[in-house]
């Protein structure tokens, strides 16, 4: 039986806002908001079974792209919590500031770079105070101490990054790298928004995918720029985002980070219902040799004073060929893993309507993104051997893919339900299939069906779940 039959030509209408998205993921078992039984907490979400097969995906997609397919990165797995002179003379301590101010009238709080219009946007008044810094590094505490001591002060990573410039040295050495190479890392930030919101986008709690490419001073850093732009829309177009959602953002000078010469943000359409539809996914910046100088022992300011008396090691890299010691430039491609799961939710969903006005959502993953590969139906689930077959089944592919038994429907149902959950293919087992050892194989995003024996089952879907091929406009 053939879906497309009954639905005629269908319409696709992607996600019209976040909140689509919202109500699809808790509905479907993606994203939970954390804490409901206490009646949650403010931006905080859970990631339920399908959520974390997808974040898992997106990673493990990230991750085979870089340190696997390229011969010039490798990976690092640091600790949350490092040293606090790390975050002293990365610039974290002094600069990495939200500016606040308060509304005097309803004591509202608020970030003073988003307020555009001087009115407050609880009350409407315009009587502020002055702007104040406000550090947003996560703090805690290390060891059984008093509350105020301030030796016992640490905070949580608000970057992943620190931990690569660190151990910089160590990874070169060991795996005898020369420039230019790369290292990776993905793993959970902390920064304590003042003003976190718009669902999984802007949290306290998140997880970075950040890529250090160390180059020397000479090499032509902003064409090295372009070309991790490059690389990445190619990326994203491989997961499914649409180069059309995508735009790239030339950060001004005044907006630079401290530690960035040239910044590009690659932003998505996160809001496609709103004048200002676009919200960074992820940025690429020159960090110059910032970061490497400024962890050493051995470099110095412009009056001839170490920069660092605190570090014991010296972050520099000595050029055979050139016979140069040198602090490499780096080249750092950061993307958050959560905007990249909002972003290919976005466009993967779509609904298709037929001529009765009943509508379908279907989310089109690519296959390599998919919480679950294949979907196992028996056509009569009070048949024993169709039962059996159909549980078989599950568990020879189980070693190859992702693939999960449902008998808790009639088979139209389970269909729809595998279609809005992204599962490309579902697998129905029938009477039939008890004579002719094949099964009916449904495609998600045509509903073809097509015959296949069981034996050839396996590869038959392993050849079909590639990765969504890089339209030519990119
Ligand atoms: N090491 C450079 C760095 O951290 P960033 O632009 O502050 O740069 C990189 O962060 C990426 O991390 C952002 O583009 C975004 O995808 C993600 N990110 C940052 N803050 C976030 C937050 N509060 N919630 C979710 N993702 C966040």
């Amino acid at each position: 039986m053939c879906f497309s039959c009954f639905f005629g030509n269908p319409v696709f209408v992607p996600a019209p806002n976040i909140d689509t998205i919202v109500s699809l993921a808790k509905r479907r078992g993606f994203v939970f908001p954390s804490s409901e039984v206490y009646g949650g907490l403010g931006s905080a979400w859970d990631y339920g079974p399908l959520g974390v097969e997808l974040c898992n995906n997106v990673k493990q997609a990230w991750w085979r792209w870089l340190v696997y397919e390229r011969d010039d990165i490798e990976g690092v797995d640091s600790s949350i919590i490092l040293n606090r002179l790390v975050w002293k003379y990365s610039g974290h301590e002094a600069t990495f500031n939200d500016w606040l101010i308060d509304c005097r009238k309803c004591k509202g709080r608020f970030r003073a770079d988003k307020i555009t219009d001087n009115k407050c946007p609880s009350c409407g008044a315009s009587d502020w105070t002055e702007a104040r810094p406000f550090n947003t590094m996560l703090q805690t505490k290390l060891g059984a101490v008093a509350d105020d001591d301030p030796a016992a002060l640490a905070y949580l990573r608000p970057e992943t990054a620190q931990g690569i410039f660190i151990n910089f040295l160590n990874v070169q050495t060991t795996m005898r790298r020369k420039l230019p190479f790369g290292i990776a890392q993905v793993g959970k930030s902390f920064r304590n928004e003042v003003t976190p919101g718009n669902f999984i986008l802007r949290t306290r709690e998140f997880e970075q995918m950040e890529m250090e490419y160390f180059v020397a001073p000479t090499a032509e850093h902003s064409k090295l720029v372009d070309y991790w732009v490059e690389q990445y829309l190619e990326w994203f177009g491989s997961l499914g985002i649409n180069r059309e959602n995508l735009f790239l953002y030339e950060v001004p000078g005044e907006e630079l980070a401290h530690y960035s010469k040239r910044t590009v943000d690659i932003m998505y359409r996160y809001f496609p219902e709103r004048e200002k539809p676009w919200e960074e996914l992820m940025g690429i910046a020159w960090r110059t040799d910032f970061d490497l100088g400024t962890h050493s022992k051995n470099k110095l300011d412009a009056e001839g004073k170490r920069i660092n008396p605190d570090s014991t090691e010296d972050l520099s890299y000595f050029d055979e060929a050139a016979k140069q010691r040198f602090y490499p430039h780096v080249i750092e491609p950061a993307a958050g893993v959560n905007r990249t799961v909002l972003a290919v939710l976005m466009d993967a969903y779509s609904e298709k309507t037929n001529d009765k006005g009943e509508t379908r959502v279907i989310l089109k993953l690519s296959p390599q993104l998919a919480p679950i590969k294949a979907a196992i139906l028996p056509l009569a689930k009070n048949k024993p051997e169709i039962v059996g077959m159909a549980k078989a089944i599950k568990r020879s592919l189980q070693p190859v893919l992702r693939a999960v038994y449902d008998d808790t429907g009639g088979i139209g149902k389970l269909y729809a339900r595998q279609d809005e959950i992204g599962t490309p293919f579902c697998i129905t087992v029938d009477h039939q299939s008890l004579e002719d050892e094949a099964v009916t194989v449904r495609d998600r995003d045509t509903w073809e069906q097509e015959r296949i024996k069981v034996t050839d089952l396996a590869e038959h879907l392993q050849k079909r779940l590639k990765p969504f091929p890089v339209p030519e406009s990119i």
